[in-house]
């Protein structure tokens, strides 16, 4: 069998020692206008840190820039013990691939199954027709695609199109897909934003699941602070540009957190 899909490591989870993320002096400008101003922080393994911060702060483009969606101006980032900043395109696509990505807007592909969907996370380590139509993949990434589905809870749903599915049930295929690259970090960026109260605390503690099982590191953005507050182990506040709030959740509260934006508001 090819080591690549064995099935057994399937859902188990990377062991990293170290920081999985240092960020220094990182910085971007569009054009002259400066969004992040030399931002400083380090993730140890296993954590979800939560970033907080007004519209507008720049938390997109902080998870953009850590894997190169949007060019850093300037800084270092290091991930997943890669120099990001000096990755060649190659190298910058193998890098991407351990790294999970969970949007507000998910783009899976509505007329398609639900496990071809799923299937087609397995595209960073296999190419062509077999990582796109679930009859033609190999019976092994199958078998992965549904553990990874039964893992979001959805594994009766594997043969119905994505368009026949709610709105959180596509976000948990979105992130079912996610599994499939086996990523050692997820970024997720306001996986809550369009669901309802309900099925957004499902999936963000979904995510938090994640951590907790396989080890994973989480980087998330959530506008609802009561998410931060119960999925997070870490929070940073960004504000002009820097890093204006670092605390353990357990030392945070709702009414803490929203003096935090209430301060960016008065200055
Ligand atoms: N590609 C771009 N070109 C020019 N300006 C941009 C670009 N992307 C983002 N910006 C600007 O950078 C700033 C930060 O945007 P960003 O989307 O990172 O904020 P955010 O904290 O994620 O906000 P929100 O909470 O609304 O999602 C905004 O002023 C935005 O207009
Ligand atoms: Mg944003």
């Amino acid at each position: 069998m090819n080591a690549q899909f064995a099935p057994a490591t399937a859902l188990s989870g990377p062991t990293m020692v170290g920081p999985v993320l240092v960020v220094s002096g990182l910085a971007k400008a569009f054009d002259d206008r400066r969004i992040l101003s030399g931002l400083d922080f380090t993730l140890a393994p296993g954590q979800s840190t939560a970033l907080i911060g007004a519209n507008g702060s720049g938390k997109s483009t902080l998870l953009k820039c850590l894997i190169r969606l949007i060019e850093p101006t300037e800084g270092k980032i290091e991930m997943l013990g890669h120099d990001v900043r000096a990755l060649a395109p190659r190298d910058l696509r193998a890098f991407r691939a351990q790294v999970g990505i969970v949007w507000q807007r998910h783009n899976l592909v509505p007329r398609l199954s639900v496990l071809s969907n799923v299937i087609h996370g397995v595209q960073s380590r296999l190419s062509g027709p077999r990582a796109w139509f679930q009859a033609l993949a190999p019976a092994q990434v199958r078998a992965e695609a549904m553990l990874c589905l039964e893992r979001v809870g959805l594994a009766d749903r594997a043969v119905a199109r994505v368009d026949s599915l709610s709105g959180g049930q596509q976000q948990r295929v979105a992130i079912a897909r996610m599994l499939m690259q086996r990523p050692a970090f997820i970024l997720a960026d306001e996986p809550d934003a369009s669901l309802d109260p309900q099925t957004g605390e499902e999936v963000m503690a979904l995510l938090l699941g994640l951590v907790r099982e396989k080890g994973l590191s989480l980087l998330m953005i959530s506008h609802r602070l009561e998410h931060t507050l119960a999925f997070s182990d870490r929070i940073l506040g960004l504000a002009q540009g820097r890093i204006a709030l670092d605390l353990p959740t357990a030392d945070a509260d709702a009414a803490g957190l929203r003096r935090f934006f209430d301060h960016q508001e008065a200055s």
